[in-house]
């Protein structure tokens, strides 16, 4: 089976944009490949490093949303990237062999120093995003990596430290496919991209009156002002979340909008209804998790070690291939 290597950091809650962009995939993927499911708490360190009280927190709360959400600690590996510290063996050697225009050039690198207001990211760690990104995959060898769009320039970079480090000392890695997920659009309440800094996000941990008080602040179409009012569901986010949560409600939707028969409220309601019973029992669950915290750290002492031991072995043949000691 071939390995897979995804990661999130743990910066905060996961809401629907996470589960219909990632983690429906994950827990797909976990069939047909070795997986490895990564809390990238170095990376999250990276951008938090001026305020970083909640990274443990957060962490197991992504843990319990992942664990919630359908990942398996029985057929998957979860663990958390500081507690392997082979990923910082690597990165640094990675670090060693890439060129710093290639990491300055990093689109992502230019748009998150645009993005993050407010924190100082002028930072020699925060640079080298990428590079300690690309250990996280080699150092277990992963060929396949799912991502959303977003970090497909990290990939891309990825793939030219492979090439280099093969070049330079002979082929130890697989150079990583990238696997889009094909995530559905979906944007925040407010029309805007969904995003955690613009609060406009459906969480996962929400309950079912925060559910209907979210969506009811929803942006319909602005001329559908009378319940009678035909309107126009292709201009209308309500209805694209439809698309995505309900797609066999969808035509019927659209129909009865554009008739002018239901107005928006009845039709929020109804989305209250579809939402709030694809999350609710992920709410439940991941409650329950959080409260037996014991097991959730057994789940990462399991993983941590389960990990190390993979990634153990490649730095053994890295130390070999770079001309240090390997076996002292
Ligand atoms: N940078 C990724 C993100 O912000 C998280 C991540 C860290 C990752 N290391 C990774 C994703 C390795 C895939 C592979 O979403
Ligand atoms: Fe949107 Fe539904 Fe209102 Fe039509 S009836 S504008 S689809 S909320």
């Amino acid at each position: 089976m071939k390995k897979l290597l995804s990661g999130m950091r743990p910066t905060g809650s996961l809401h629907l944009g996470h589960l219909v962009g990632a983690l429906d995939n994950w827990v797909k993927l976990q069939k047909k490949f070795e997986c490895f499911f990564m809390i990238a708490d170095w990376h999250a360190f990276m951008s938090e490093y001026e305020n970083p009280k909640t990274l443990e927190k957060n962490s197991i709360e992504i843990l319990a949303d992942w664990v919630a959400c359908g990942i398996d600690p029985n057929k998957s590996t979860i663990f958390v990237q500081s507690h392997v510290r082979e990923h910082l063996d690597l990165s640094m050697v990675l670090g060693c062999i890439t060129q710093l225009p290639l990491l300055e050039r990093n689109p992502t690198y230019k748009e998150q120093l645009r993005e993050l207001k407010g924190r100082n990211l002028m930072t020699y760690g925060f640079l080298g995003y990428p590079v300690l990104q690309t250990a996280d995959i080699l150092v277990y060898k992963a060929s396949v990596v799912p991502v959303g769009i977003d970090q497909q320039a990290h990939l891309e970079l990825a793939r030219e430290i492979v090439r280099k480090f093969n070049n330079l000392y002979g082929k130890v890695f697989p150079e990583p496919e990238t696997v889009l997920t094909e995530a559905p659009k979906l944007l925040g309440l407010d029309n805007r991209k969904m995003s955690k800094s613009f609060g406009n996000f459906i969480a996962l941990s929400d309950n079912p009156a925060v559910v209907k008080n979210k969506v009811m602040q929803m942006i319909t179409d602005p001329k559908k002002i009378h319940l009678n009012d035909p309107g126009h569901p292709k201009v209308c986010n309500v209805c694209s979340y439809y698309k995505v949560f309900a797609p066999d409600k969808e035509v019927e939707v659209q129909e009865v909008c554009k008739s002018g028969k239901r107005g928006c409220i009845k039709c929020k309601q109804e989305l209250t209804g579809v939402l709030t019973e694809k999350i609710d029992p992920i709410r439940k669950k991941r409650e329950k998790l959080l409260n037996s915290k014991d097991e959730l750290l057994n789940i990462l002492k399991n993983g941590n070690k389960k990990a190390k031991d993979v990634a153990s072995e490649t730095m053994k043949e890295v130390r070999k291939k770079v001309g240090v000691f390997h076996d002292l």
